[in-house]
């Protein structure tokens, strides 16, 4: 069984594929985290996000990186969101997700595009959305507990220009896949929002 989880940053479709994946004893990729390994290698090459040879050369990480905690700040949220625009990018990155979505037994892969592009076969697509004010919320709420001090109002101005990019994008746009159960997390919990997406798993497997 193959569960395509796309949706906008900090629209709470990390911790669903994660709850999916435990909930249905399947193994779980964050597709996310490459495109951030790569707008970090990037920086670290002293590199340009927006040139695409630059971003293409930034695709070649070392494994280690996947586990750094930089690629969560919002910094490299934003690289990743200026390197995925690339063509090139998409395509280095796209067997080892293929591969990750294959393997026997099932997959659960959380991004922009695997329900269009990823795994267009997948059992069960889910595209989960929230309102701009809701994520920038969450994504405050997250960072305060983490001590990191930003204002409410930049992270809104960054969520607002990453989708803008995510939407936009000629190559595998952020959108729902015709076939997609949408679930708008605005008003639910997390356990509220979890639920949901199991019976959505449930009703279509
Ligand atoms: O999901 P996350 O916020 O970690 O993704 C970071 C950036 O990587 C997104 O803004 C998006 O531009 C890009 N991305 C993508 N395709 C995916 C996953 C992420 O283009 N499947």
């Amino acid at each position: 069984m193959i569960i395509a989880v796309d949706g906008p940053t900090a629209s709470g479709k990390g911790t669903i594929a994660k709850a999916i994946a435990a909930h249905f004893g399947l193994p779980h990729l964050d597709t996310g985290l490459l495109y951030r390994a790569v707008g970090r290698q990037v920086h670290i090459n002293g590199g340009d996000p927006d040139n695409a040879d630059d971003a293409l050369a930034a695709t070649r990480f070392p494994d280690e990186l996947l586990t750094d905690d930089i690629l969560r700040s919002e910094e490299t949220g934003g690289l990743a969101s200026r390197v995925s625009i690339h063509p090139s990018v998409r395509q280095a990155l796209f067997e080892r997700q293929r591969a990750f979505a294959e393997q026997a037994g099932g997959a659960v892969l959380d991004g922009r595009d695997i329900g269009t592009v990823i795994a267009p076969e997948a059992d069960v697509k889910l595209f989960i959305t929230a309102s701009v004010e809701a994520r920038a919320m969450r994504r405050w709420l997250e960072m305060t507990g983490r001590e990191i001090d930003i204002p409410l109002m930049e992270i809104e101005q960054d969520i607002v220009a990453r989708d803008q990019r995510d939407i936009t994008r000629k190559d595998a746009p952020l959108k729902a896949a015709p076939d997609a159960v949408v679930i708008d997390t605005t008003k639910l919990d997390k356990e509220q929002a979890i639920a949901a997406a199991i019976a959505a798993v449930e009703e279509r497997r």
